[in-house]
């Protein structure tokens, strides 16, 4: 350890993690949003309804997530997404986890409709009942085709965790 002149001390790095609600400007988050809907038209209907959060890591934006109403009991999971280079280190777990305590005193139930190489991963968050599929959704809502890795996605898959909705 180098000798520091009297008076100086080394200070841990502190990382800091923070989740916030986005109201304003939420088109910054375009570039992110598109990583898993490459769609700015369908991003932009469900992100004017939606609420939008953002985790910072260091105050740089790495994990993204939109929620939308459907009715007073249910809400949906549309998008979420983390940076590329800060996946695999639970940042998208931290937001679920973040979502789930917000929405659970007044929904009962949130919904996520994904492909089929991230049913896993919901499952995983607590997604674990199957709602239903939509046959060819990805081939009828998007003009061109979407790919999934090398596989191109047809199906949308649902699938919704139950956030027991505590009485007031
Ligand atoms: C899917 C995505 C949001 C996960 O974000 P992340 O920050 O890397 O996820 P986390 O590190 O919080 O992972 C949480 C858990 O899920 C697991 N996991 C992550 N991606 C997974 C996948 N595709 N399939 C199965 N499990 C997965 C992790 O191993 C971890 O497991 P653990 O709790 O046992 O450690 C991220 O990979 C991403 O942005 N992908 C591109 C966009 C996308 O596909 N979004 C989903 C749209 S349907």
């Amino acid at each position: 350890m180098p000798r520091l002149p009297e008076g100086f001390e080394f200070l841990p790095v502190k990382h800091s993690v923070n989740i916030k609600k986005e109201r304003d400007n939420k088109e910054q988050y375009m570039d992110l949003l598109l990583e898993t809907d490459p769609s700015k038209e369908m991003i932009n209907k469900y992100l004017s309804d939606g609420e939008l959060f953002v985790l910072t890591y260091n105050d740089e934006p790495i994990c993204v997530a939109v929620v939308t109403k459907i009715n007073n009991d249910t809400v949906e999971l549309k998008n979420i997404v983390t940076k590329e280079n800060y996946r695999g280190k639970g940042y998208a777990k931290k937001m679920i986890k973040y979502l789930v305590d917000n929405y659970k005193t007044r929904y009962n139930k949130m919904l996520v409709g994904t492909t089929e190489n991230n049913i896993p991963f919901y499952v995983k968050q607590g997604f674990d009942k199957y709602e239903k599929t939509v046959k060819n959704f990805f081939v009828d809502n998007y003009a061109e085709k979407i790919y999934d890795g090398n596989i191109q996605c047809a199906n949308m898959y649902y699938y919704s965790k139950e956030l027991k909705k505590v009485e007031r």
